[in-house]
């Protein structure tokens, strides 16, 4: 078909006048919000970056131990809240405990007595949870931070080096985090990192969910999912007895979407040692290493849905058992069971049970492992 000459003009105008408007779309995307977070003791600089999606997702992320200090979600009917718990200045997550939002490492979860062998040398650990060791102590180092927006959506790079023997770790340990806050509502985290000896990993992020928003009460009635057949039962100390037992008919049954509270205080003796829910589930992954939606959690009153997808074997729900009146962001006080937390991760222990999917990590070996938080309201 020919077309008049004004016609074509008209046309091209109007891509111009498109390219340039995308244009600054992309350019939007990529502002991503930098202010200061205050100083750590040692007189090191520490920043909050914010950042958004075209829905009015907000995630706050500060480069002190790659934390989601909050993350802002709406609800049914377009209400925002903020549905992680956190502090609100840098003080609260250099004093506090419970690593709350926090990028956890380099060994996410418990070593028993804070010891393992690899490669027969017997490394020692930390103890910072009696006799074992808990969580590491990436979640109290200042990350360097990156701005490495893209048309994914704004996205901040978190990279820290870990040395040699920090913690009682062998190898030195380049470690990178990547936070995406995509269009369509989904936190994506992106764990990265190599090693110059062998070593072992396990990487997690540490947010306490409260789908009604953040300190507005307990959890008990929001529902879990998880598709998980096998869960990994706990000693005294909480450490996996190296057992992976059947969930059926016991109450870490979570294959159908059940309110927390429903059966959180039943007689049963797992969820007296675990004081509640503190367990990993095993799961149902038939490839391993691929995206997997894990687990889904549920607010009846608000509407809001979490889909929780990894790539890792295991997933810890803890229902925030120690929660013990710490005061949070905006005046809000959590106590026990306001929160709970699914941790995407290689099983607590995983060093010490060779039957459990290996932690270790090689030189030459590249370290992935990635895990979405996708919110919906439904
Ligand atoms: C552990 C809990 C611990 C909490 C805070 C969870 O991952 O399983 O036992 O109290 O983190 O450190």
């Amino acid at each position: 078909m020919l077309r008049r000459p004004e016609t074509i003009i008209v046309m091209l105008v109007f891509s111009i006048a498109m390219t340039f408007v995308s244009g600054l779309q992309a350019e939007a995307k990529s502002k991503m919000q930098k202010k200061s977070f205050g100083k750590t003791e040692d007189g090191q600089p520490v920043d909050l970056y914010i950042l958004t999606n075209k829905n009015g997702m907000e995630s706050a992320i500060t480069n002190y131990g790659g934390t989601v200090v909050s993350l802002i979600v709406p609800d049914r009917n377009g209400k925002r809240e903020d549905v992680v718990l956190g502090y609100d200045n840098l003080a609260g997550y250099a004093t506090g405990k419970a690593y709350i939002g926090a990028t956890v490492g380099r060994y996410a979860n418990r070593i028993a007595h804070a010891t393992f062998t690899l490669d027969s040398t017997t490394y020692t650990l930390a103890k910072n949870d009696g006799d074992n060791h808990l969580h590491g102590g990436f979640n109290k180092r200042v990350w360097t931070a990156k701005d490495v927006s893209s048309s994914a959506g704004q996205a901040l790079e978190l990279t820290y080096l870990s040395k040699d023997g920090e913690e009682g770790f062998p190898g030195t340990l380049p470690v990178k985090v990547v936070y995406t806050l995509t269009d369509q509502n989904e936190l994506k985290i992106d764990y990265s990192a190599t090693t110059d000896k062998d070593t072992i990993l396990n990487l997690t992020n540490h947010a306490y969910f409260n789908l009604a928003g953040q300190g507005n009460g307990d959890i008990l009635q929001q529902q879990i999912m998880i598709r998980a057949d096998k869960f990994t039962p706990i000693d005294a100390t909480s450490i996996p007895t190296g057992e992976l037992r059947s969930v059926k008919g016991t109450p870490f049954d979570f294959t159908n979407s059940i309110a927390i509270g429903v059966r959180i205080d039943q007689d049963d003796q797992q969820l007296k040692l675990g004081r509640g829910y503190d367990h990993n589930w095993v799961l149902n992954n038939g490839t391993p290493g691929s995206l997997f939606l894990a687990a889904q959690a549920y607010d009846p009153h608000s509407g809001r849905v979490l889909e929780v997808l990894t790539t890792e074997p295991g997933i810890q729900l803890y229902t925030g058992n120690f929660l013990d009146g710490i005061h949070g962001k905006d005046g809000k006080v959590y106590n026990r069971r306001y929160a709970f937390c699914l941790e995407t991760q290689h099983f607590p222990d995983s060093p010490n049970h060779p039957n459990f999917p290996s932690a270790e990590l090689k030189p030459g070996q590249h370290f992935q492992s990635t895990t979405v938080y996708k919110f919906t309201t439904k």
